[in-house]
């Protein structure tokens, strides 16, 4: 396998730590603000996403007045009693415990949206699949996330709302789909694993139950040849993330 573009392993490294160590953060934000060198640059990442047909369908509505803030809590909270009568058993018990935003304590927040008609009725690539830009922006929030992490701040990204009431809320127009409230600003501390899975509600998916061979359901197992040995790579892999060597 050719080398000549990798970057160096430090670099590397420090791409994958970013990846392995963010979080979904609801706590423990400081509230201390966040310098606009700092918000920038995370915002500049998030728009070196890519996105189909470089449709660059987001906008970045930033938020800091407190008295936004309290409505959108209360547009959030609306939504998570709603959501509350879903769940049955031990879940039910559960859900009221679990904080789901953190839109008073954070620095900042960040309203994410789309605008389908960014670029025209014909976005290249668009017309097969007009979720493609949905998909685009949330590939910007997740650049967003991870240079946060680099920068070592935490962001949460909050979705128990009903649009209308964020669209109201922020007047935004009809057409514009606001697909995330991001909580964003230093934390005290970040956990190594979701908070979902500290709190027992679920449990990453063991890596290689999600990978299939040449077809849907096939096992390394059943095709063979080329795939050999390939899920106990995968599982080397899982408990050596950032691997040995040069
Ligand atoms: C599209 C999307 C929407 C989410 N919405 C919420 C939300 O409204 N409230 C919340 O607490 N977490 C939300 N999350 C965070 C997930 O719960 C979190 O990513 C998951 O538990 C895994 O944890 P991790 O991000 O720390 O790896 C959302 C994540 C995604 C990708």
């Amino acid at each position: 396998m050719s080398q000549e573009h990798r970057f160096p392993r430090r670099d590397r490294q420090a791409v994958y730590e970013a990846i392995y160590r963010r979080r979904d953060m609801r706590e423990g934000f400081t509230g201390e603000p966040l310098d606009h060198e700092v918000l920038a640059r995370l915002l500049l990442a998030a728009h070196h996403a890519p996105s189909v047909g470089f449709m660059q369908p987001w906008n970045f509505v930033l938020i800091r007045n407190m008295d936004i803030r309290e409505q959108l809590w209360r547009v959030v909270e609306k939504e998570r009693r709603s959501a509350a009568v879903i769940f049955e058993g031990e879940q039910a018990d559960m859900f009221p415990t679990i904080k789901i935003e953190a839109l008073r304590e954070a620095s900042v927040v960040i309203c994410v949206t789309v605008d389908p008609s960014r670029r025209g009725p014909h976005v290249l690539g668009r017309n097969s699949d007009e979720d493609t830009d949905l998909y685009s922006a949330a590939g910007a929030i997740q650049n967003l996330w991870l240079a946060a992490r680099a920068e070592g701040l935490g962001m949460g990204w909050v979705s128990f709302y009903k649009k209308p009431d964020v669209r109201l809320t922020l007047d935004l127009p009809p057409h514009i789909n606001p697909i995330g409230l991001l909580c964003l600003g230093p934390v005290e501390a970040f956990p190594d694993q979701p908070m979902l899975a500290e709190l027992g509600w679920g449990r990453r998916i063991p890596l290689p139950e999600l990978i299939y061979f040449e077809k849907w359901g096939r096992t390394e197992a059943e095709t063979g040849g080329p795939w050999d040995g390939f899920v106990e790579v995968v599982e080397a892999t899982v408990h050596k993330p950032l691997g040995g060597g040069s």
